[in-house]
């Protein structure tokens, strides 16, 4: 008799699983300012200018990050920036850019990068290209 009654009860908490969304944990801990001078400014700069302390001994020239928008017809490339950091995930020593797999870690946002569609993003990546932005020229 008692099987019976715990039965429900168990199927209850099997539903609950699918509820622990991403999107209800709070906010990351670290600013995109913070991010950019811990993961990026090394090679770009400080201020994205492509000129890092790291920039003179590398074998390609990191790229001036501050005239992005200008090389793209006056738009920031949000998608584009966000793809070059996240593509690099994983692929550490086949390029010049480190891992930045702390960066793709943890919370997502729905995040429309210009193309039209919201897709969830990691926060911090998000925060990362909205600070690059704000670097244009
Ligand atoms: C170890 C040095 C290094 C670090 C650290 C680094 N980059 Fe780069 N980055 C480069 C180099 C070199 C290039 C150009 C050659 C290439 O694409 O590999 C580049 C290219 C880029 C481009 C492409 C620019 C274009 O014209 O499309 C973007 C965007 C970029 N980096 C963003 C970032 C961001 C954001 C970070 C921090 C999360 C970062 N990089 C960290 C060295 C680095």
């Amino acid at each position: 008799m008692h099987h019976f009654h715990r039965l429900p009860l168990l199927m209850i908490a099997a539903l609950a699983l699918p509820g622990c969304l991403p999107q209800t944990k709070p906010a990351a801990q670290t600013t995109g300012a913070q991010d950019y001078a811990a993961y990026c400014s090394a090679c770009h700069g400080s201020g994205g200018m492509g000129d890092g302390e790291l920039a003179a001994e590398l074998a390609k020239k990191p790229a001036n990050l501050t005239g992005l928008s200008a090389k793209n017809g006056g738009t920031f490339p949000t998608t584009r920036v966000m793809a070059q950091i996240w593509g690099y995930a994983g692929k550490k020593g086949q390029d010049v850019m480190p891992d930045f797999g702390p960066l793709l870690d943890g919370e997502l946002v729905l995040y429309d990068g210009g193309a039209g569609t919201e897709t969830p993003t990691p926060t911090r990546l998000v925060q990362i290209a909205e600070y690059v932005k704000g670097l244009q020229k």
